[in-house]
């Protein structure tokens, strides 16, 4: 039976698109800093002292761990009225909390931008930020983070025990038990680099390739049920194999990270091994996503039933997201995770390429995707189907995104080759390389790639906005 009723009946489904709303300013923070950045990367002067490049890169890449974060939350509480049957347990208390850490987060981005330089005191990490890539927010709102996820697992687990239990939230209980543990590696500090290295990739890594794959597979499990009515046996049994899998080789896949920060060597046979395996399971999501569409139309067309798809656009994010992280974390992973492979590339355009990609590909695209979700609720449409706009947002921003890629990876190749393989890694090597031909014309191609990701972010925006109330609804 296909669940086409989709408003913002529970509270927990309008908490829901509060988190979505949220998220999607900060996906526009985002990319407003990323160009920023990539401006930098052309004229280094550019802003200089106001909002120097260290400043603009952090903020863009903490914005975009933390929209992620939001639209993940989001799409918990807008799921599980569905998946359990009843409202989520706690409610207000969920909505308490969704306030608490939208004010601590302006915070710590205002402070991020007004505080440009200072001291690496013990006062910063309390204060200022933390210094850690990805997750720089300082102390005391990691600790604010804490308590307010610690909110959001036990409104998930209270609603879970009281209401149905699928194996969808049964996938989600333990997914974001282990996520959230796991921030709390990259909360203690040792003064020893290594050591801060290995927990930080604790985070990172144990993060966007084991807890997040599995958490967009749930995802994509259930819009699959919602969207085109698949069937939840098989959904489900295809969500137990990819979990298995991506757990087994996502954890030891870590590997990859462990080759020179001055880890013991076993590492390298590890990370060679498993994280090779690692697209693996994102091959069989991409399967599973295509599978269940063919199937379902399939029946319905022995019937001689018109397929059911009562969420257009949702549904291209959806399946784009099943292809693009294969491509984003799959290839281009897979392109530089042999160490033999590594000991060129780490550290050049490469790894930026690959970030990008795999970012947007495996978690931006679904993370949309539930944004048109919460749309087609809040209007309570219920077959929605693609307008203009929608078709702009998503060419345009697929066309920015793969464009920058393919820019990053061609700088990648020049350092590679001028920086590694022919000068020796050297510290006048790596500036020599940065100045050649291909990687400045590279940088100019990423900035124009990042203009068509923005023109495409507008189109998406405004879709948002006004595809509820657009004609070609009711056409
Ligand atoms: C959606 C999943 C993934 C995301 C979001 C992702 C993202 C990233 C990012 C942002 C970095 C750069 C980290 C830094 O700042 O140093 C990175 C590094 C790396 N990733 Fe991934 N990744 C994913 C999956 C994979 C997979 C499946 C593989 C292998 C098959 C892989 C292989 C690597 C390697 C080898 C590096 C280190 C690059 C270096 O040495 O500089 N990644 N990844
Ligand atoms: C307007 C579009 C964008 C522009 C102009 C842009 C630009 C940049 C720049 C200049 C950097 C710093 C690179 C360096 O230090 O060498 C960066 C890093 C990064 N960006 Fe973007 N970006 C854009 C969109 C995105 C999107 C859509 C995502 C993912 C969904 C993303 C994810 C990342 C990641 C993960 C890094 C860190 C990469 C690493 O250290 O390996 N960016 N970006
Ligand atoms: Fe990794």
């Amino acid at each position: 039976m296909v669940n086409s009723f989709n408003t913002l009946q529970y509270e927990s489904k309008k908490l829901g698109v509060m988190y979505f709303t949220v998220a999607a300013i900060l996906l526009g923070a985002q990319l407003l800093l990323g160009l920023v950045a990539a401006i930098q990367f052309i004229y280094p002067s550019f802003l200089f002292e106001i909002l120097d490049f260290n400043v603009a890169r952090m903020v863009h890449i903490n914005a975009l761990v933390v929209w992620l974060l939001y639209a993940m939350i989001g799409s918990v509480y807008f799921l599980m009225p569905d998946e359990t049957g009843i409202e989520t347990v706690g409610i207000g208390l969920g909505k308490l909390g969704f306030y608490v850490l939208t004010a601590a987060v302006t915070v710590v981005v205002l402070v991020y931008i007004l505080v440009q330089v200072g001291p690496a005191s013990e006062s910063t990490i309390w204060l200022i930020n933390e210094g850690r890539e990805y997750i720089e927010a300082p102390r005391w709102a990691d600790i604010g983070i804490v308590v307010v996820v610690l909110v959001f697992l036990a409104n998930v687990y209270l609603t879970a025990i009281k209401g149905e239990r699928t194996g969808i939230m049964t996938v989600l209980m333990a997914d974001l038990m282990a996520l959230a543990g796991l921030y709390l590696a990259g909360m203690f500090y040792t003064d020893n680099i290594s050591m801060d290295q290995y927990w930080w990739w604790w985070v990172i890594h144990l993060w966007v390739e084991a807890t997040w794959e599995v958490f967009v597979a749930s995802i994509i499990g259930w819009a699959l049920i919602k969207i085109i009515g698949a069937n939840r046996e098989i959904v489900e049994m295809w969500l137990w194999i990819e979990v298995a899998m991506l757990f087994g080789s996502g954890i030891l896949g870590i590997g990859h990270h462990y080759f020179w920060i001055g880890t013991p060597e076993y590492w390298w046979e590890i990370g060679a091994l498993f994280s090779a395996l690692e697209p693996i399971p994102l091959v069989a999501m991409f399967v599973h996503v295509m599978y269940d569409w063919g199937k379902e139309a399939g029946v319905k067309k022995a019937h001689g039933e018109e397929a059911v798809m009562n969420n257009n656009p949702a549904f291209l994010w959806f399946v784009g997201s099943a292809f693009g992280n294969f491509l984003g974390a799959g290839v281009w992973g897979f392109f530089h995770t042999l160490p033999q492979v590594n000991i060129y590339t780490h550290g050049t355009q490469f790894t930026a390429a690959h970030g990008h990609l795999a970012f947007f590909g495996a978690f931006a695209m679904a993370m949309i995707a539930m944004f048109y979700m919460g749309v087609q609720a809040t209007n309570g449409i219920e077959r929605m189907k693609m307008t203009f706009a929608s078709k702009m947002g998503f060419a345009l921003i697929c066309i920015g995104v793969v464009g920058m890629t393919v820019a990053l990876t061609i700088a990648g190749y020049g350092q590679v080759l001028v920086e590694r393989a022919q000068m020796g890694a050297t510290w006048e090597a790596y500036f020599i390389s940065q100045n050649g031909h291909w990687f400045l014309q590279a940088m100019g191609w990423r900035l124009v790639m990042g203009i068509v990701t923005l023109v495409g972010f507008a189109y998406l925006v405004y879709d948002l906005l006004t595809i509820g109330k657009s004609k070609v609804q009711n056409g």
